[in-house]
This record gives structure tokens, C-alpha cells and sequence, in this order.
């Protein structure tokens, strides 16, 4: 079955309730009324309520009057929420009132909402920058116990079957860290091997990539990898990594064989690991765009409870997509 579909029939049986913050755009409130209208999950809109109605009887939208939604200038647990933000965060200078001028922005509402468990998960970004999505739920959130990177996967489907786990992989990082350390990209490995579990339903086989294969080039950049490979391989024993590799070691079996003999991989790999952002997020586009790829994601992990940020130029069913793997990645925590 089609990876979309799947993510979509789970999430359909899980009732998770996801916070958009920006709901008085345009595709995020279409998004909204198709979610609900499939009974993806419970679609909390964050914005002026008579503004969210205007719009949506102007977009000839039916199901808008089942979601919840939450006014930022008249939120009921305006209090409550202060009170946990100075909690988290008194420390780092927020003061009542910085609390509640930050309460205004749909963007840390939507975190403090999915902090205080008012929401399974949050997804935003139609309208903003990965930055600003993210910066709210960094700070708020915060990452899962264990993790303390977060970092962005793409879900690639290529036509050419023979990649991967017939043509899918999971790229990473591509989105979040620019220059991540040994300990760093170990981490994002091993998140990345989880994702790989829980929402793909594949078992990973992580290649980390460099332009050496084993020791056949010396520089810094390569050590790095080298020795991001030896801590994620001890950070978690039941996955398969491997590395240092050049992506055709990686990807190709008969060039496996030549230039990593006795690769666990064995030029099968299914995931791929890249040494920084610069790298992960140059080559998702190019295999999406010369390969005629589809890459579904960014999937953000590692949070406490799972954030995603759009591109801002998504499509209606890219919101309808994400909502749908979002409420999969809080299914998954449950069962942590
Ligand atoms: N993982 C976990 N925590 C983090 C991370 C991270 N990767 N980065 C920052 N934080 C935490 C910090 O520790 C800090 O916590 P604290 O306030 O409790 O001490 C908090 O987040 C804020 O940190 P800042 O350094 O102030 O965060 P910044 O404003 O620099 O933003 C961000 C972080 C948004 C992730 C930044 O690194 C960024 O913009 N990355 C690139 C994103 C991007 O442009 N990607 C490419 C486009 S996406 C695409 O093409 C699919």
C-alpha cells in the first residue's frame, strides 16, 4: 500500500488532536475541513474565530464547524499557560509578561498547547519560516529524553526500485542542523533509525555518508563520521549502521563489494545519513527533482512531542499529509 495511505488509515484510528496555528490561512483551513472531513484526527485552528468562519463560508467549507478554535487575544487558559511558561522558563528571562505578549503569537501558543497537552502535536509553516515554527517549540517542547538535537527527515520515494527498500529511503538531516558534530549526527542517526521503525515500518540500514570509504581519504570532515558511526553504533546496538561511506558504497552492492568488503550494508542501505545540512538538504532536492522522487517531509524528530514545519509553498494536501504523519509520530510516543 502507498505510504501516504497507510500513514493516513493509522492515523484515522489513533483520534489525536493536532494544533494549526495558522488558521486563518488560506490552505491551512481547506487542510483543516479535509482532515476533518476524513476523520484524520481533532483539528485545533488557532486565530480569530469570526475571521476562521468569515473565511471558511467564503471557501464553501462544511466541516469548519466541528473544529475547535482557539482565539490568541481570548484564550481561556491564558493564565494556566503563563504559569507553565514562567515554570520552564523564568530561568531564561520569561517574566508573566513576556509570557503573555509571546501567548499573542499563534506560533508559541500552538507549542505551549501541545506542552500543556492541550494538543497531540502541532503543525505549521505555511505561512512562516522553519525558524519561527521551530523556535517556540525548541524552547517550549523541547526534545525528547535521551535526544538533544532535533533534526529533519525526508521520506523519499524514487522510481528506480532498486534503491533502498524497493525505491523508499530516509534522508536526514535535511532541514534543521547546519553543522552538526560527531555527537550530533550520531544522535540523528539514531533518531533517524527510530522514524525509520515506527512511521516507514522498515528496518533501517543506515549508511553515514562522507566522501571516504573506510579510510579512503584522511581529513577532519571524514574523522567526524568516523567517529559519529562508532557512537551511534553504541548509543543503539540493535541498528544496523555503517560508516564511513561514499554514497555509491552505500547504494550500490557491486560497488559495495569493491570498495567496503564486509559492509554489513552491503551497498543496501535504506537510510542515509548526511555529514552536514549543506549536504542532506542539496542532495533530497536533487534526487527529488532529477529523479523524479517524492519526498514526503520534512519530519521533524526528536521533539518531546512531535512539531512540523511546511514549506511555504505547500499545497493543501501537503498540510493533509503532514497532520496525518504527525499524528502517527504521537501515536508512537504512546507506545514508548
Ligand atoms: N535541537 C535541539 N535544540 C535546539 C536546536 C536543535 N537542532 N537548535 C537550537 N536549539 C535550542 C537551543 O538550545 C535553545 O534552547 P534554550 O533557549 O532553552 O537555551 C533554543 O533552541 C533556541 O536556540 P537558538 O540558538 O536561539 O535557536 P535559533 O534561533 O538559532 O534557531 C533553528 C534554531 C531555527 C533550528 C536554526 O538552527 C535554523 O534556522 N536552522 C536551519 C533551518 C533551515 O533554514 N533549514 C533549511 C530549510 S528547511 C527545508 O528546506 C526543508
Amino acid at each position: 500500500m502507498d505510504f501516504i495511505q497507510r500513514i493516513k488509515d493509522n492515523a484515522r484510528s489513533y483520534h489525536k488532536t493536532i494544533v494549526l496555528p495558522e488558521g486563518t490561512e488560506e490552505r491551512t483551513l481547506k487542510a483543516a475541513d479535509a482532515i476533518t472531513q476524513q476523520g484524520l484526527a481533532n483539528v485545533i485552528l488557532i486565530g480569530n474565530p469570526e475571521e476562521i468562519h468569515h473565511l471558511a463560508s467564503e471557501y464553501y467549507l462544511e466541516n469548519i464547524g466541528k473544529v475547535t478554535i482557539i482565539d490568541p487575544e481570548n484564550n481561556p487558559k491564558k493564565e494556566e499557560y503563563i504559569d507553565l511558561m514562567v515554570k520552564l522558563r523564568g530561568t531564561k528571562g520569561v517574566t508573566r509578561e513576556v509570557a503573555a505578549e509571546q501567548l499573542k503569537n499563534p506560533l508559541y501558543l500552538g507549542a505551549i498547547m501541545v506542552k500543556a497537552g492541550d494538543a497531540d502535536g502541532e503543525v505549521a509553516g505555511a505561512g512562516n519560516t522553519t525558524g519561527d515554527v521551530l523556535r517556540p517549540a525548541l524552547q517550549y517542547v523541547k526534545t525528547a529524553p535521551g535526544v538533544s538535537v532535533i533534526s529533519g527527515a525526508f521520506i523519499m520515494r524514487i522510481p528506480d526500485t532498486m534503491f533502498g527498500m524497493n525505491g523508499m529511503m530516509v534522508f536526514a538531516d535535511c532541514a534543521v542542523n547546519p553543522n552538526p558534530s560527531a555527537q550530533d549526527l550520531a544522535e540523528i542517526a539514531v533518531v533517524t533509525g527510530r522514524t525509520t521503525r515506527t512511521l516507514v515500518e522498515m528496518e533501517p540500514k543506515i549508511a553515514m555518508l562522507s566522501f571516504s570509504t573506510k579510510g579512503s581519504a584522511s581529513n577532519p570532515m571524514v574523522d567526524k563520521v568516523v567517529e559519529a558511526t562508532q557512537l551511534a553504533k553504541a548509543m543503539d546496538p540493535t541498528l544496523m549502521i555503517d560508516g564511513e561511506l561514499q554514497a555509491d558504497s552505500a547504494t550500490v552492492p557491486g560497488i559495495a563489494a569493491k570498495k567496503a568488503p564486509g559492509s554489513p550494508i552491503g551497498g543496501r542501505a535504506n537510510v542515509l545519513v548526511f555529514p552536514s545540512l549543506d549536504v542532506g538538504n542539496i542532495a533530497y532536492k536533487l534526487v527529488q527533482r532529477m529523479a523524479h522522487a517524492q519526498a514526503v517531509g520534512p519530519v521533524l524528530q526528536g521533539m518531546a512531542s512531535p512539531v512540523n514545519d511546511l514549506s511555504r509553498g505547500c499545497s493543501v494536501e501537503d498540510i493533509v499529509d503532514l497532520v496525518a504523519i504527525t499524528a502517527c509520530q504521537a501515536a508512537a510516543k504512546d507506545k514508548q
